[in-house]
């Protein structure tokens, strides 16, 4: 139910405008409090009055309006909105508000908006696959804007592919995921390791990788947001704290594993992090000196293996343990051996070699591979990625309960 949320629509150009109607008409079903505004190009596809009828408000129209303006500024009708919805958006929209511009009602009211926005794309095939769009919806994306669709299927000019609007039950389920939050995994707990880690030389030197944390922090906050009773082990990142997380910092594998060890019981763990896999040897005390002669020869000793021994954890083995796997070939293959030797129960893979971009990249390709098989996901924002496997995980326990 949205009764009591409050929406407001944008209704930007394009014939799936008409898709637009419909989509108020569920929305008062369901109780929400709607405002449109019907861009100028909008308006060639449907009126206003048509628009006002259904959602029984005005429709808002013009920024230089002072008849508007006295009754709902532009800036209240920004902030007083729960969630925004452009549907549809159109190519045109979407570089408008990946580009700042707020030459009308509309876009003046997304750059004075600090509410979450949902854009629901509709447009030629071309003009989505364009270099131009996919720079536009990556920057929105990148600043939090949520989307969906568009879908695959015949479109309005004659052509077919992907450009069609999403059905109005798909974007209403996109509106519900953002404002009635999932609290499935409430009353579970959680462990999810992020980061690189940090193995000293002497004291202000170090082993390091390039890992980013983006992932790992993600699927922290996507457990927390899902009601999760959530610990995040992360080694040395610039990530921000997930919010609702608790969050032990780490410098090295073997802190890691401690703190996740003191961490347990838990439901589900997920190792995301790139725990080092070699540890120097007594470490120095103090700073070696270039000046003491030839280089320091480092001897290497292993580390300790935190998802496997989380994996064979005996009874305090967490019900469901998550890998990553890194690959640069034959993925699916070295991840399913890697998923069996350490006793875990999904390892999402992904191929990392040179030119994808995985690593402090904000996209990632996974496969989900448990003994079930593979199971390809498309490539996703990290969050995105997050928000999936946060779901899968309650529907895991959704059907062990
Ligand atoms: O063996 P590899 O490093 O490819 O395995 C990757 C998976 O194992 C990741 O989930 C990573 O977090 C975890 N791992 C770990 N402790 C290690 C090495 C890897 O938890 N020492």
């Amino acid at each position: 139910m949205l009764s009591g949320k409050r929406l407001l629509l944008i209704v930007s150009g394009g014939i799936a405008a008409y898709k637009s109607l419909d989509l108020v008409r569920r929305l008062k079903e369901r109780g929400s409090e709607l405002r449109c505004i019907l861009t100028s190009g909008g308006a060639q596809f449907v009126t206003p009055l048509s628009l006002s009828s259904l959602s029984g408000e005005k429709v808002y129209r013009d920024l230089f309006s002072l008849t508007d303006e006295s009754e709902m500024g532009h800036i209240r009708l920004a902030r007083d909105a729960d969630l925004i919805v452009v549907a549809p958006a159109s190519a045109d929209f979407l570089a408008k508000m990946a580009g700042g511009l707020a030459g009308d009602l509309a876009t003046a009211v997304l750059l004075a908006s600090e509410r979450p926005v949902l854009v629901a794309p509709a447009m030629n095939a071309a003009m989505w696959r364009h270099a131009a769009t996919r720079r536009n919806i990556a920057l929105l994306e990148e600043q939090g804007v949520r989307r969906v669709g568009p879908e695959a299927g015949d479109l309005a000019c004659g052509e077919v592919g992907e450009g069609r609007m999403a059905e109005v039950p798909d974007i209403m389920a996109a509106i519900e995921e953002i404002l009635v939050p999932d609290t499935s995994l409430s009353g579970h707990r959680a462990l999810v390791t992020s980061g690189p880690t940090h193995e000293p030389i002497d004291p202000v030197r170090y082993i390091a990788n390039h890992s980013s944390g983006k992932q790992g922090h993600a699927i922290a906050g996507a457990l927390a947001g899902m009601g999760a009773e959530t610990t995040l082990v992360s080694g040395p990142t610039s990530q921000p704290d997930p919010e609702g997380v608790d969050v032990q910092r780490v410098e090295t594998a073997a802190q890691m594993l401690t703190a996740c060890q003191s961490a347990l019981p838990v439901d589900v763990a997920v190792c995301a992090a790139a725990v080092g896999d070699w540890k120097v040897n007594g470490a120095a005390e103090s700073k070696l000196k270039k000046t003491s002669g030839a280089p320091p020869i480092l001897a290497l000793s292993e580390n300790p293996d935190i998802l496997a021994s989380l994996g064979q954890a005996g009874n305090l083995r967490p019900a469901l343990v998550v890998g990553f796997a890194a690959e640069t070939e034959n993925v699916v293959e070295q991840a399913g051996a890697k998923r069996k030797a350490k006793g875990c129960d999904w390892m999402l893979a992904n191929d990392v070699s040179a030119g994808t971009g995985t690593f402090g990249g904000d996209e990632n390709t996974v496969q989900l591979i448990n003994n079930e098989g593979a199971e390809d996901w498309p490539t996703m924002t990290k969050p995105q990625v997050a928000e999936r496997l946060a779901r899968r995980i309650a529907d895991y326990f959704s059907h062990a309960a």
